[in-house]
């Protein structure tokens, strides 16, 4: 099995988020028909997935490139009794071939910076129906001037991280209205995500003693949650909310 594998397989989230704060990105969502059709990309292991289908009673595409969370999300979905409204699909965002318009709702939580914030927006709208929603998270920075070690990892591994600003007018280009959103609070990093991934890194550390890459590769992991514990003042996860215009 990968350390990659061994690292993410089981956890609650591949990425920051809360039940509470997609219910809350879902609540400035208005007009949704019943039952609305929902693209879900990038939905790893599903928790997000689960939340929308039970509050929204509608019709979920769970898309990712990874088999084993598509079946954990299967699984969890079964066990919350959603698994009819939920179908999952093995292929990449990048080779997404749904139908124009064949969606009320796109949300994509912790993934759209795989595309490109700016890419993604402009890629996944044609899927949307006029007046569809589109829902992203996003790493971003609340800085102007982020401190060195943050804008340094960062620069290294997500070199495309935006400003609120930036990102907001990147919506606008790509041609979306209603902007709204909110910042991820700091406890939806810890509870669900960095802390269930540093107690699996601590196993491993005992499993791997001894073992100088792994060990290293461990270290990395380690040094992203330190950041966030010295640094989330300076960047966060920001909860995108957009219309396609319905005319
Ligand atoms: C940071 S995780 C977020 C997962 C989930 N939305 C969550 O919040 O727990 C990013 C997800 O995107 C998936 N992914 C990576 N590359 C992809 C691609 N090209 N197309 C679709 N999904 C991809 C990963 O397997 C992973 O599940």
């Amino acid at each position: 099995m990968s350390i990659f594998r061994e690292l993410t397989e089981g956890l609650p989230r591949q990425a920051p988020g809360s039940a509470a704060a997609t219910m809350r990105a879902l609540g400035l969502i208005r007009g949704l028909p019943d039952q609305p059709r929902i693209l879900d990309v990038g939905c790893g292991p599903g928790a997000q997935t689960i939340d929308l289908a039970r509050a929204t009673n509608g019709w979920l595409v769970a898309v990712d490139i990874r088999q084993r969370f598509l079946d954990e999300l299967t699984e969890r979905a079964a066990a919350a009794g959603v698994l009819p409204q939920v179908t999952t699909i093995n292929t990449s965002m990048f080779d997404m071939d749904f139908a124009d318009a064949s969606f009320d709702l796109i949300w994509s939580e912790g993934a759209i910076y795989i595309e490109g914030f700016a890419a993604g927006l402009a890629a996944w709208r044609r899927f949307l129906k006029p007046g569809g929603w589109l829902v992203v998270s996003e790493l971003t920075w609340m800085v102007p001037d982020p401190p060195a070690a943050a804008a340094e990892y960062w620069a290294r591994n997500y070199p495309g991280m935006g400003s609120v600003e930036r990102n907001c007018q990147l919506v606008a280009e790509a041609g979306y209205v209603s902007m709204d959103g909110f910042v991820l609070p700091v406890q939806d990093w810890w509870n669900n995500y960095y802390e269930p991934a540093e107690r699996r890194v601590e196993e491993l550390r005992e499993k791997y003693a001894g073992d100088a890459d792994t060990l290293a590769m461990l270290d990395e992991t380690s040094r992203e949650h330190d950041l966030f514990r010295a640094y989330h003042e300076a960047y966060g996860y920001v909860f995108y909310v957009m219309r396609k215009p319905a005319g």
